[in-house]
């Protein structure tokens, strides 16, 4: 090939469209930090029935919120490193399909921490969800009810713990972030088991600061006043979270707990008779510690790429924890999922159940109830699609040789 020919062979390989769109897929996915925004195809859906898959709400939720509050939901830290890494992470596993097997019936159903759930995906705590619709929890707690799914309830929700398991028709379990003041904690441990939640997940990623600057820019854009709900005051907010009440909180308590150590956990079960659940873990090393300090289950959570810089996704953050387990308590993972497929690959991976987290508040926010109800008919119906094509037709039967993994 002669250099002439070659300069015209490499001009035309770079205005070709497929190696323009190869070039920026990394690049598009890092501007495109809310992932499934680039569908250029898909417009706003104006019923839920109309929705094909959760981003299709995504949309409609960014439509309807204000800039803040938008912001707040979809913030990760810095530059979304760890944002982007959850979703990344589950594009390197594949699937493996094995044929001729018996997929008539789907069986999603299992039981977790003496519980017994009809779906391996559970609702994660989060908290201020009146932020995104004005039924907030109660929305959320029904469509959780509608599709028999299991919901935890952040202690900074809008609403308190026994108005959402009235309407959940049954006990959620019950997040928490602990207080300095171990005083408050303890009553609102009280509370919780007053109100029947059979399991306490204690939340451990927020104990360093982190830095959300994509919600800070959307807020610098909202041009609303949000006197009525927001003040200067540090821990004004925490007012308005019904699990504080007559807890004696003061703005003085420190809510993040900087000092706070794995005598906490043991604290924690020495003080409560529900089941404690350690939320926020990502090294193989502190999977052992949930061990030695008691813990009864872990999750597996980098908060949704809202608490640390790390940039690593909690599927790979997953089999580190799976191998120091090692079977002996239940793994539940979160942070990144939006399909079944990504359900499915937790699984195989070695995790007992997933949470979701802005994948139902995407639904929430886009129509309330009908939103979220939708968001837990396409993940359930994209299991136990993928179920019946892997040829694994109960959860049990999903395992490492369902998965393979890409080389890059
Ligand atoms: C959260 N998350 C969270 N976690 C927690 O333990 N207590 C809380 O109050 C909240 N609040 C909260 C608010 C919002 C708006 C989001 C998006 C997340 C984290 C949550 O439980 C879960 O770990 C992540 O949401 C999982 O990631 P995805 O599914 O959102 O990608």
């Amino acid at each position: 090939m002669t250099s002439e020919s070659r300069r015209q062979f490499l001009q035309l390989i770079a205005s070709s469209p497929l190696v323009a769109a190869l070039a920026s897929s990394r690049a598009g996915a890092a501007a495109d930090w809310s992932d499934g925004m680039i569908d250029e195809l898909a417009g706003l859906v104006t019923t839920p029935a109309d929705a094909l898959n959760v981003f299709d709400l995504h949309r409609v939720a960014k439509a309807n919120l204000p800039p803040a509050h938008y912001g707040y939901m979809a913030t990760g830290t810095d530059g979304n490193d760890t944002l982007l890494a959850n979703r990344e992470a589950f594009q390197r596993v594949f699937l493996k399909a094995q044929r001729l097997v018996d997929i008539s019936t789907i069986d999603t159903k299992l039981e977790l921490l003496g519980e017994q759930l009809n779906s391996p995906i559970m609702l994660a705590p989060t908290g201020s969800q009146r932020a995104f619709h004005v039924e907030g929890e109660l929305a959320v707690a029904r469509a959780a009810r509608s599709r028999g799914h299991t919901q935890v309830l952040s202690n900074v929700a809008t609403t308190s713990i026994e108005d959402v398991n009235e309407a959940l028709g049954a006990p959620v379990w019950f997040q928490l972030y602990p207080t300095a003041n171990w005083s408050v904690a303890e009553k609102m441990l009280r509370r919780a088991e007053k109100a029947g939640a059979p399991v306490v997940m204690l939340t451990v990623d927020l104990n360093a600061e982190s830095n959300r600057e994509l919600m800070e820019r959307y807020a610098a854009v909202d041009a609303r006043d949000c006197s009525e709900c927001h003040s200067d005051a540090k821990y004004y907010w925490l007012e308005r979270k019904p699990m504080y009440y007559d807890t004696g909180f003061t703005d003085n308590d420190q809510f993040d707990t900087p000092a706070m150590t794995w005598e906490y956990v043991e604290r924690l079960k020495d003080a409560t008779s529900m089941k404690v659940v350690v939320k926020g873990i990502v090294h193989s090393d502190d999977a052992l510690r949930c061990i030695e300090h008691g813990a009864d289950g872990v999750v597996v959570s980098n908060h949704g790429g809202r608490a640390e810089a790390s940039g690593q996704g909690t599927l790979d953050s997953l089999p580190g924890v799976v191998a120091a387990i090692d079977g002996r308590i239940p793994i539940i993972v979160d942070s990144g999922f939006r399909r079944g497929t990504d359900v499915f690959k937790a699984l195989a991976m070695g995790a007992d159940a997933i949470m979701i987290g802005r994948a139902y508040l995407w639904g929430l926010a886009a129509f309330g109830q009908p939103g979220v109800e939708k968001v837990l008919d396409l993940l359930n119906a994209e299991l136990s699609m993928v179920m019946g094509q892997m040829g694994t037709p109960s959860l049990g039967d999903i395992g490492a040789n369902s998965i393979g993994r890409h080389r890059y």
